[in-house]
C-alpha cells in the first residue's frame, strides 16, 4: 500500500496552498487580476500544443536545441524556438539560451512516462473538446448540454463515431484512475469483497487495480460492448484476466446480480437526476440485498471556497448534462433510489468514496 499523508494533513497543506494563491492575487491590481486569470487558457494552449506535436519525446534523451527539436518535428524553427521558450516560462522546460531541457513537470508529458499526463492534456486541450466549453454561456442561458449543438451528436455519440478521439478520451480516463488510485488504495479496504463488479468500468483500469489489492476477489466489468477488447487488453497485462467476467451492454438495463461490491467510478456524474436515478434504481434491484455499493466521485463542498468538483460541475453540464452533487444531494439520490448512504470516506485527492447499501 503506498505512503500518503493522512487526510487532515493534507487539507492542511491545500488550504495553505489556497491561501497563498489568494495573497498572489491580492498581491496586483484587480484588472490585473482578472487578466491573469483569463490567460490561463493561453497558458492551457501552450501545454497543448508541446503535448500534440511530441516536444518532450523529443527532449527525451536530454537538452537540445530549438533548431534540433524543430528539425525532429517538421516544424518551423523560429516558431517552435518561441513555444519552447514560453513552455520554458511556465516551467514545463528549463531554457539555456537556445537549448531547452525537461523539467520534473515537463517529463509527465512524455509518452511513455509511467505517470504520463500527456493522454489527459490531449483530451482537454483538444479542439473537439475545446468548442463545446465555447458554449458555455449557451449551456447556463439553456441548462442544457451543448456536444450536440457543436457535434451534432451528444459526446457518447461522438465518442462512438470517432475511434480517434475516443482513444485520446479512454486512454485519460485510464491515466486519471491510475493516478487517484494510491488515494482510493490508502482509503478503503477492498480485501473483504469475493465479487467486484465494476460498473462503467472504461478501460479496465480501476477494476485491474482493485483484483491487485483484493488478490482473493473475482472481478466483473460492465461497459458498452465497444470498449472489452481494450478492457480485455488491461486486465491481462495486469495479470488479473483469469479471475475476471467481462459484459457488454447498458447498465440503463441490467446489471450483473453476483456482487457483494458495486464499484462507479466517475459515472453517476455524467447523468442529470432523472437518468442518474434510473441507472442507481437499475443497480438497487439488481445487486443482491447484502451487497455495499461505492461510488467514486468528488462531493461538493458546502461554502464558497475554491473546489475542483466546482469546475468539473460546469465541465459535465457542458458535455452531457451531468453534475457534481454535495453530500446531501448524493444522500437523496440513494434513497430515491432505495439506497441508504452509510458514509463517505474521504482521500487525499479529489475522489471521495460515497459508500451505501440498499435500504431495509
Ligand atoms: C466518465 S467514464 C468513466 C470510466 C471509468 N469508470 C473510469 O473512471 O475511468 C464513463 C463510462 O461509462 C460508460 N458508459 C456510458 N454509458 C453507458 C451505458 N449505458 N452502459 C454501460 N456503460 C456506459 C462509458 O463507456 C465510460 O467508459
Amino acid at each position: 500500500m503506498s505512503r500518503l499523508p493522512p487526510v487532515r494533513v493534507a487539507r492542511a497543506a491545500t488550504s495553505v496552498r489556497t491561501a497563498v494563491q489568494g495573497l498572489t492575487r491580492r498581491m496586483v491590481p484587480p484588472p490585473i487580476g482578472v487578466l491573469e486569470l483569463m490567460t490561463g487558457l493561453i497558458e492551457a494552449n501552450t501545454l497543448y500544443a508541446v503535448a500534440r506535436l511530441g516536444v518532450p519525446d523529443a527532449l527525451a534523451d536530454g537538452p537540445r536545441t530549438a533548431a534540433d527539436v524543430a528539425a525532429e518535428l517538421g516544424t518551423h524553427p523560429d516558431a517552435t524556438f518561441r513555444l519552447l521558450r514560453a513552455a520554458a516560462g511556465h516551467g514545463l522546460l528549463d531554457q539555456d539560451g537556445d537549448r531547452f531541457a525537461l523539467t520534473t513537470l515537463g517529463r509527465t508529458l512524455l509518452s511513455d512516462a509511467p505517470d504520463s499526463m500527456r493522454a489527459v492534456v490531449l483530451m482537454i486541450g483538444d479542439p473537439r473538446y475545446q468548442s463545446v466549453w465555447g458554449r458555455l454561456p449557451e449551456s447556463v442561458t439553456t441548462g442544457a448540454a451543448q456536444a450536440e449543438a457543436v457535434h451534432g451528436v451528444s459526446m457518447w455519440e461522438l465518442l462512438d463515431r470517432d475511434p480517434d478521439y475516443a482513444a485520446t478520451f479512454n486512454e485519460a480516463m485510464t491515466r486519471l484512475t491510475a493516478l487517484d488510485w494510491p488515494t482510493v488504495e490508502a482509503a478503503y479496504d477492498f480485501t473483504p469483497f469475493r465479487r467486484i463488479v465494476d460498473v462503467g468500468g472504461g478501460h479496465g483500469q480501476l477494476l485491474a487495480s482493485m483484483l491487485t489489492a483484493a488478490p482473493a476477489a473475482e472481478g466483473v466489468l460492465l461497459e458498452q460492448e465497444s470498449l472489452l477488447p481494450h478492457a480485455e487488453q488491461r486486465l491481462r497485462e495486469a495479470g488479473v484476466l483469469s479471475r475476471c467476467r467481462l459484459e457488454g451492454g447498458s447498465f440503463f438495463e441490467r446489471v450483473p446480480d453476483d456482487g457483494d461490491l458495486y464499484v462507479m467510478r466517475r459515472v453517476v456524474h455524467d447523468f442529470d437526476d432523472e437518468q442518474a436515478l434510473a441507472l442507481l434504481t437499475t443497480v438497487r434491484r439488481d445487486m443482491p440485498a447484502g451487497a455495499t455499493l461505492l461510488l467514486l466521485e468528488s462531493v461538493v463542498p458546502p461554502g464558497g471556497g475554491p473546489h475542483f468538483s466546482k469546475s468539473l460541475d460546469l465541465d459535465m453540464l457542458l458535455f452531457a448534462g451531468g453534475r457534481e452533487r454535495t453530500e446531501q444531494e448524493f444522500a437523496a439520490l440513494l434513497g430515491k433510489a432505495g439506497l441508504e448512504m452509510t458514509r463517505i470516506v474521504p482521500t487525499i485527492s479529489m475522489i471521495c468514496l460515497v459508500e451505501a447499501r440498499p435500504a431495509a
